[in-house]
């Protein structure tokens, strides 16, 4: 049913936030007070551990963002100047900043109008003698067609990396999305399902690629070599603390239920959004399950929808108090990068989709006040 005019007064409704228990502050409470000098790894170690058994892998890094996940990722691959790395047109711009930073070219691709994540024929078209890696968006919590990723990248020896930032609890057939691939990293930043504030983690699956990163991410250190201030390469620092440790321990804990109410606030909007016209949100094929971190609207060619009209939608929803989002601009629309128009696909869904507010302690009521806001603004500007 189409919602009712709203009634109710006035509230403001967030993009996003965080839940954060009694089980985290008492975490880390225990981190900032007793966390020091020979404890100072405590809630580290004990975070890895639990990420290590959430995500099936054995290697994991916590960092201090995702960008510098990515970053150490790519640097152990040895990516410089002169090398291409294939990324997903259509993301945030953490995604495709550390191959910039390295001094390497991003190569934006297409996605699917399916999943709105990287096309894997445009991956296969895209790859050059000088393609070092292949970056993948499960975008939304939408999950890439990881088998056939992982087929062209094997077939071309390429190693794939998962940019899982924003599918914490997303699963591609029983796998957990961001173990699947090579290396996979994940954000821990304030608006994502688990968080430390800001943060991020690696993952690696590959021993080949162990030394490498311990090394990078350990400020140039080799590991194994105990001569104190010796460093054997230029490395990088980011590091997550163990108080932030304290606090991404109590979520990973509390994983389950934070993704189970990601689903139950995706399902209250879709119970509503069924009965629109012509519109498409988040898909769940079969043997996959969608976390929903970003419950998203495409509204479909009826709707005459552009950017501009898209931009003033959320303009005008936002001024009423509901915090929704304009899906990501592709990353070669914006002035760094060469345009890249031919990724029509990509293109196309940035004008016409838009992200909806979802938080944990979110009601049924919150959620059918956005749409109600959502609706009465649509209806006034048509
Ligand atoms: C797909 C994607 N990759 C990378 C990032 C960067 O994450 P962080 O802010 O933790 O560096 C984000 C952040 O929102 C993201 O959405």
């Amino acid at each position: 049913m189409t919602p009712a005019a709203p009634t109710s007064p006035r509230r403001t409704v967030l993009a996003a936030k965080p839940s954060v228990t009694q089980r985290e502050i008492d975490y880390v409470t225990d981190a900032v007070t007793n966390g020091w000098g020979t404890a100072c790894y405590d809630y580290l170690n004990r975070f890895s551990d639990a990420l290590r058994a959430f995500f099936g892998v054995p290697h994991v890094w916590p960092t201090s963002s995702c960008h510098g996940a990515l970053h150490i990722a790519l640097k152990a691959l040895g990516i410089g100047p002169g090398d291409e790395v294939i990324v997903p047109d259509l993301t945030w711009t953490g995604s495709v900043f550390p191959v910039s930073w390295l001094g390497a070219t991003p190569v934006c691709v297409d996605s699917l109008a399916t999943s709105w994540c990287i096309d894997p024929e445009a991956i296969a078209a895209a790859i050059t003698p000088q393609t070092r890696a292949i970056i993948v968006v499960h975008l939304y919590g939408n999950l890439c067609d990881m088998d056939a990723i992982m087929a062209i990248g094997r077939q071309h020896n390429i190693p794939v990396i998962e940019d899982a930032a924003e599918a914490v609890g997303s699963e591609y057939h029983d796998r957990p999305a961001g173990a699947i691939a090579d290396m996979g990293v994940f954000s821990m930043h304030g608006t994502k399902t688990l968080t430390t504030g800001e943060g991020g983690v690696l993952l690696c699956n590959r021993e080949a690629y162990v030394e490498a990163i311990n090394t990078i991410e350990s400020q140039g250190r080799k590991p194994g070599k105990h001569i104190m201030f010796w460093v054997d390469e230029i490395g990088l620092k980011y590091k997550m603390s163990n108080i932030q440790a304290a606090l991404g321990l109590g979520q990973v804990e509390r994983a389950a239920e934070l993704i189970d109410a990601k689903r139950r606030v995706f399902d209250w909007y879709r119970s509503v959004l069924m009965e629109w016209p012509d519109i498409a949100l988040n898909p769940e094929p079969s043997g996959c399950r969608n976390s929903y971190w970003q419950p998203t609207v495409m509204f479909g060619a009826s709707w005459a929808m552009n950017e501009a009209r898209r931009n003033a939608l959320v303009t005008a929803v936002n001024a009423a108090g509901v915090n929704i989002r304009p899906v990501f601009y592709p990353v070669s629309k914006l002035p760094m990068y060469d345009a890249c128009p031919h990724n029509r696909v990509a293109y196309d869904l940035h004008g016409r989709g838009i992200n909806l507010p979802s938080y944990f302690d979110m009601t049924r009521d919150d959620a059918d006040y956005v749409l109600q806001i959502l609706h009465g603004k649509l209806t006034s500007a048509e």
